[in-house]
């Protein structure tokens, strides 16, 4: 089955709907297709906490401080032309969420509470309680369901994403230009695979935090279209840049682990170890609020000095009735857990958060592939640099996704007219494949990650890692090509390819920065 558009949108977190929302008013003679996998507003935008920063107020704040804070915060390897290019569009951005409908917490004053994390200078961060992530993705999802020329297919796995090698087979050369033409995409209710053409497709996945054991990313995040990408062979860049979240709740057995907001320390909490010391005063003078990948690195260190398996944030000391006004998710999983924060610590833990590395992408999120764009998470910018400052990602994807809007306007073809594209060809020869098997070797996949290319790696440990992945490819290719094609099977083969371009542009990296770190690399 073939399902034609002008744009296609792959993913329906912030990016795809932020994207898909502009270009559908800009463009309302055009029809623009949203596919998403699962439900549609499962995404790591549904997660986000802490909220947006912006520079709003200029009297309190300045855009010199927001880029310099980020600068600092990506250890030297951000563009600082895209940093100066998405900090001052924030508030621009901002208003059009405002004008979406998403709604901020005010203080008793009527001005904006602004929230404060790692790394920055100011308290600049706009929120939604502890929930700002469920508040944009609710929002935008009621404006895509009321715009007339959007069609949205949930249940509607991407593939693959169309490109002249589909079309023309082996006549093309492996090196010469490409153009994407959509995607194939899997039916997940019926099974069937379609054939989604556009002339634009823009690619908004998301993250890829489910290649490591203990993530805050949900259970879509599964790099895929990092994995697209790659075989079309688009340009990716910085994957060796994790960001590992400091503080997620320790609670053995649940999965994805759930998120202790940054913003908790930016409201004063402190972190204590088994000793109940405040450990970060050994590591950095911004103590709690040191950039992530310092304070993550410091509990790591701490956590192996102590032989815990955990660390604590310690918020008995704050005001309990503000503390509850703004972080009332995070009070309520406490207290479902037994934990009094009025007198108990809270048990936190780093776990995979972030993927700084992705698709690389110009101002305008164009990809190398022409008329293929890449926004949000999946994308390199060059805004985070070898660390994401806290609340960034929110933002560049509001930035991009406007700038992609800009870019299209201005070369939309009239006439365009696609190639002959082929239907999907079903090759599976056996249908009884056991699903048990995909459980395993996506665990092992997860256990190799963890246990080799974390937080702190070295060359003995890549190298590991590298030859059990390559296992693992073996026989995810062999089942790829026999089996008949499902979520489970897909998903697997692009966390392989996203577990190996991490732990291949780790091996390439030779100096310690910022999401990087191996112990080859130490300076004593
Ligand atoms: P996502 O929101 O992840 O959306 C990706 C979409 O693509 C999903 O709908 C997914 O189902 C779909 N998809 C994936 N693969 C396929 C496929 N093969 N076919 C079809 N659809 C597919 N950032 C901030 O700036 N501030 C915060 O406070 C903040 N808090 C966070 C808290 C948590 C717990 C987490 C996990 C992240 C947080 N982040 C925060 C990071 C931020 O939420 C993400 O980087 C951002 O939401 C990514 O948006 P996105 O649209 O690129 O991807
Ligand atoms: C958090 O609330 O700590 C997450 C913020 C982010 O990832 O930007």
């Amino acid at each position: 089955m073939k399902i034609k558009s002008d744009i296609l949108v792959i993913g329906s977190g912030i990016a795809g709907l932020s994207f898909a929302i502009k270009t559908a008013e800009k463009f309302p003679d055009k029809k623009i297709t949203i596919i998403t996998k699962g439900t549609k507003e499962e995404s790591n935008t549904k997660y986000a906490q802490g909220g947006i920063a912006t520079v709003y107020d200029l009297t309190r704040d300045s855009y010199e401080a927001h880029i310099k804070d980020t600068l600092i915060a990506g250890d030297g390897l951000c563009d600082e032309e895209v940093v100066k290019m998405v900090i001052t569009q924030a508030t621009e951005r901002l208003d059009e969420l405002l004008k979406w409908g998403v709604s901020f917490d005010k203080n008793k004053n009527g001005e904006y509470d602004l929230g404060k994390e790692g790394g920055h200078s100011k308290h600049r961060i706009f929120h939604h309680k502890d929930i700002t992530g469920y508040e944009i993705e609710r929002s935008l999802l009621r404006i895509v369901k009321n715009t007339s020329n959007i069609d949205f297919y949930d249940f509607h796995y991407a593939i693959d994403l169309i490109t002249e090698h589909q079309v023309y087979g082996d006549l093309i050369s492996l090196d010469s230009d490409k153009t994407v033409f959509g995607a194939y995409v899997l039916d997940e209710k019926t099974k069937d695979i379609k054939t989604f053409t556009a002339q634009y497709t823009f690619l908004a996945t998301g993250g890829s935090g489910q290649v490591y054991e203990t993530t805050t990313n949900p259970f879509v995040a599964t790099g895929d279209g990092i994995g697209m990408a790659y075989r079309a062979k688009a340009r990716l860049s910085d994957m060796e840049f994790i960001q590992f979240h400091p503080t997620a709740l320790y609670n053995p057995g649940e999965s994805p682990a759930f998120l202790i907001s940054e913003a908790v320390r930016g409201f004063g909490a402190y972190l204590r170890n088994d000793k109940d010391e405040r450990f970060m005063k050994k590591y950095d003078k911004r103590l709690e609020l040191a950039p992530r990948d310092i304070v993550a690195r410091a509990i790591d260190t701490e956590m192996k000095l102590q032989g815990s398996k955990n660390v604590y944030l310690d918020v008995t000391h704050l005001d309990y009735d503000a503390f509850i006004k703004h972080f009332p998710n995070i009070t309520n999983k406490c207290r479902s857990l037994n934990i009094d924060i009025r007198k108990d610590y809270i048990p936190v833990a780093p776990a995979a958060h972030y993927m700084m590395g992705g698709v690389v992408v110009d101002k305008q999120a164009r990809t190398s592939i022409k008329n293929l764009y890449a926004c949000g998470e999946v994308s390199r910018t060059g805004l985070h640099g070898a660390n994401r400052l806290a609340s960034n990602s929110l933002l560049e994807a509001l930035v991009y996704s406007h700038n992609a809007t800009q870019d299209i306007a201005k070369n939309f073809e009239q006439n365009y007219k696609l190639p002959p594209i082929p239907e999907w060809i079903d090759t599976s020869t056996d249908r009884t494949m056991e699903k048990i098997l995909i459980t395993h070797d996506r665990n092992e996949v997860k256990t190799i990650m963890s246990n080799y290319v974390g937080i702190v790696r070295s060359n003995e440990r890549l190298l590991r890692a590298l030859r059990r992945l390559y296992v693992l490819y073996q026989d995810n290719k062999r089942l790829y090509d026999h089996s008949e094609i499902t979520t489970d099977l897909l998903e697997l083969r692009n966390l392989i390819t996203t577990a190996y371009l991490i732990v291949e542009f780790s091996r390439k990296r030779k100096e310690n920065k910022g999401g990087f770190y191996s112990k080859d690399f130490e300076i004593s």
